[in-house]
C-alpha cells in the first residue's frame, strides 16, 4: 500500500489538465469516493493492526494533496483560458475598416473664407447675442420706435419680454463695437439672423451675415467701394464684376447695395439659375451686401464724435454668397441636412 500511496502522490503531483474534461477526469480518479481513494480506504481492513494508524494518516495526507491539487487545477484552468481571450489577436488579414470623414458646411466654408479675406486686410473678429434688445437692433441704429423702417424687417419678438428680440441683423454687433471699442476700429461681425418670413428657395427664417465695419478719421465712400470690389474679387475670382445701387438704410447715409454678376449677361445662361432664373429673377446680378457710410447720429448714439470720425459699414448674406460660389439654386438646402448634398463639399481633417 506505501508503494500505491507513493505512486499515486507523485501522479497528484505532476498533474496537468488543458481542458474540463481533463479536470473532470482528475475529478473522478482522484476526489470521487468510487475513485482510487475508495478503494484505498477500503483496502486499510487488510492492513495488519500495528501499521493500519500510520497508513490511515498517510492515506489521509494523500487525500488532503489530491484536494489541494483539484483547487490548483480548477484556477490554472481558468487563468488559462481567460488568458487565451485576452491574447486573442486581431486578424490584420481583414480589409481595413474606412475612416468616415465628415466635410465642411458650405456656409461654415463660405463664412471662413469670408472672415479670411478681410483679415488680410486688417479687419478683427467681434461676436454679439443672437437675443437682442430693441436699443441694438433698432433704437441706436436709427430705428425709432413706430417707424416704418422697422417694418423691412420682420422681426420675432420674444413673449415674455417685449423690449427682446431675435436680431433681425448683425448691424446689431455694431453698435456692441462702437460702444466699447475707440476709433481706429476695423471689425467684422459674423452671425446667424432671424425674421418672420415664409420659407422659399430665395428666403428662410434664419440665415447668416458678416457685418463689417472702418471707423477712423477721413474715410469716405472710395474706401467703401474699394473694400468690397476687393472682397468680390478676391471671393469670385479676379475677373468678376460688381454694381454699387444707390439703397435706403436708416442706419447709413448715403447707402448702397452690392450686386454681383451671375453670369447671365455674359454669353450663355445664368450659372447659378441654370437657365431658371431663379435666384437672380433674370437680371443677371445677384445683391450680396447692403452697405452706406454711417450716419453721424449713429456715431453719436453709440459714444463716438461724429465730428471727428466717418465710417463706413456693410452687411453681406452668407447664403447668397455661399448660393453663387457653389451654383446652389434653392436656400432650403443649407438647412435640411440632406447627406447627399453636404457630401459634395470637402472633408474635414
Ligand atoms: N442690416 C442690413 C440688413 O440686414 C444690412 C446692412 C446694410 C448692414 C447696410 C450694414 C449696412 O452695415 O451699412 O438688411
Amino acid at each position: 500500500m506505501q508503494d500505491k500511496i507513493r505512486e499515486l502522490t507523485n501522479e497528484i503531483e505532476g498533474y496537468q489538465v488543458s481542458n474540463n474534461d481533463e479536470l473532470e477526469a482528475y475529478r473522478l480518479k482522484f476526489i470521487s469516493r468510487k475513485g482510487v481513494m475508495g478503494e484505498l480506504f477500503a483496502g486499510l481492513k487488510d492492513v495488519p493492526n500495528e501499521d493500519k494508524k500510520a497508513m490511515g494518516q498517510a492515506l489521509n495526507v494523500l487525500k488532503n494533496e489530491a484536494q489541494d491539487k483539484f483547487k490548483e487545477l480548477i484556477t490554472s484552468l481558468e487563468e488559462s483560458t481567460a488568458g487565451a481571450k485576452s491574447h486573442d489577436h486581431p486578424d490584420l488579414t481583414l480589409p481595413p475598416v474606412p475612416d468616415q470623414l465628415g466635410t465642411i458646411h458650405p456656409l461654415s466654408k463660405t463664412q471662413q473664407r469670408i472672415i479670411e479675406i478681410f483679415e488680410q486686410i486688417g479687419f478683427s473678429v467681434a461676436e454679439g447675442p443672437e437675443i437682442e434688445d430693441d436699443f441694438h437692433n433698432f433704437s441706436a441704429l436709427n430705428f425709432p420706435e413706430n417707424h416704418p423702417a422697422r417694418e423691412m424687417q420682420d422681426t420675432f419678438f420674444i413673449e415674455k419680454n417685449p423690449d427682446m428680440v431675435l436680431r433681425t441683423h448683425t448691424s446689431s454687433v455694431q453698435v456692441r463695437v462702437m460702444e466699447t471699442t475707440k476709433p481706429p476700429l476695423r471689425k467684422i461681425m459674423p452671425g446667424r439672423v432671424y425674421r418672420n418670413e415664409a420659407i422659399s428657395a430665395r428666403a428662410h427664417c434664419f440665415f447668416h451675415q458678416v457685418e463689417g465695419i472702418y471707423i477712423a478719421e477721413n474715410v469716405s465712400f472710395v474706401d467703401l467701394k474699394q473694400t468690397l470690389y476687393h472682397f468680390a474679387k478676391e471671393m469670385f475670382g479676379q475677373q468678376s464684376k460688381v454694381r454699387f445701387r444707390p439703397s435706403y438704410f436708416p442706419f447709413t447715409e448715403v447707402s448702397a447695395e452690392m450686386d454681383v454678376s451671375c453670369g447671365l449677361n455674359e454669353p450663355g445662361t445664368c450659372e447659378i439659375c441654370g437657365g431658371r432664373k431663379n435666384v437672380c429673377k433674370g437680371t443677371g446680378w445677384v445683391e450680396i451686401c447692403g452697405a452706406g457710410m454711417i450716419d453721424p447720429q449713429v456715431l453719436e448714439n453709440c459714444g463716438i464724435d461724429p465730428e471727428k470720425y466717418t465710417g463706413f459699414a456693410f452687411g453681406m448674406g452668407v447664403e447668397r454668397i455661399a448660393m453663387l460660389k457653389y451654383n446652389i439654386e434653392d436656400l432650403r438646402l443649407f438647412s435640411e441636412n440632406d447627406i447627399r448634398f453636404l457630401r459634395q463639399f470637402t472633408p474635414m481633417g
